[in-house]
């Protein structure tokens, strides 16, 4: 037990030297996940919900979300292709890994970690509601709305970040950083190399 608890310190001490300064802590970030959460059960009374995460990022924020969303409810992954290894949006998106079930008549909440370009959610909001669903709403952890290049906007919002590239709490690069317990703003040589 403790070996394996000296490991993950030692993995995340690691990874804190890339990290300029933090930009939402732990605690910060379960506030305010606790108050989405009270404002999507109020939201959706009387309804039941599929929700919808985007893996891989939203996973962390899903999992805290869904225990402080007080309503019956399924959830769901889908996978899409957005950055691949760089900080910067490549404009395509695709579907590597779908819904398993029909959607049709059912109230669709995505589940976002960042809202960036506005292409990924964009795309994946047209596409889900071709299928019929009762509705399709976003909830992202973060906005960056400074970098838009579609017009689209989360129907919640955790917080509004600046333009700067971010990790931790779920967020990665290069698939690194998923698992800092923090949203932290990346020192600009980590992703110069
Ligand atoms: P969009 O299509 O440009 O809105 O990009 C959305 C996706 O890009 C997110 O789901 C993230 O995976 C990734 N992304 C955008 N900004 C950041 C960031 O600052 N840090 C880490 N990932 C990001
Ligand atoms: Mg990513």
């Amino acid at each position: 037990m403790n070996v394996e608890n000296n490991r993950a310190t030692d993995v995340i001490k690691t990874r804190e030297a890339d990290i300029a300064n933090v930009l939402l802590t732990g605690e910060a970030l379960k506030t305010r996940i606790a108050e989405l959460g009270e404002e999507i059960t109020q939201d959706y009374q009387g309804t039941e919900l599929l929700v919808l995460g985007i893996l891989k990022g939203a996973v962390l924020f899903m999992a805290d979300l869904i225990r402080e969303i007080k309503l019956p409810l399924t959830f769901d992954f889908l996978a899409v292709t957005s950055y691949g290894a760089s900080t910067q949006s490549s404009g395509v998106v695709r579907i590597l890994k779908d819904v398993e079930r029909s959607v049709e008549e059912v109230h669709i909440l995505i589940v976002e970690d960042i809202v960036d370009t506005g292409l990924t959610l964009k795309y994946l909001k047209e596409n889900l509601s071709r299928r019929n669903p009762k509705s399709v709403k976003v909830v992202t952890l973060l906005d960056k709305p400074g970098r838009r290049k579609v017009d689209v906007v989360p129907d919640y919002n955790g917080f509004t970040i600046p333009d700067e590239f971010v990790v931790g709490f779920g967020l990665d690069f290069n698939e690194q950083f998923r698992n800092l317990p923090y949203i932290g703003i990346l020192k600009p040589e980590a992703y110069r190399s």
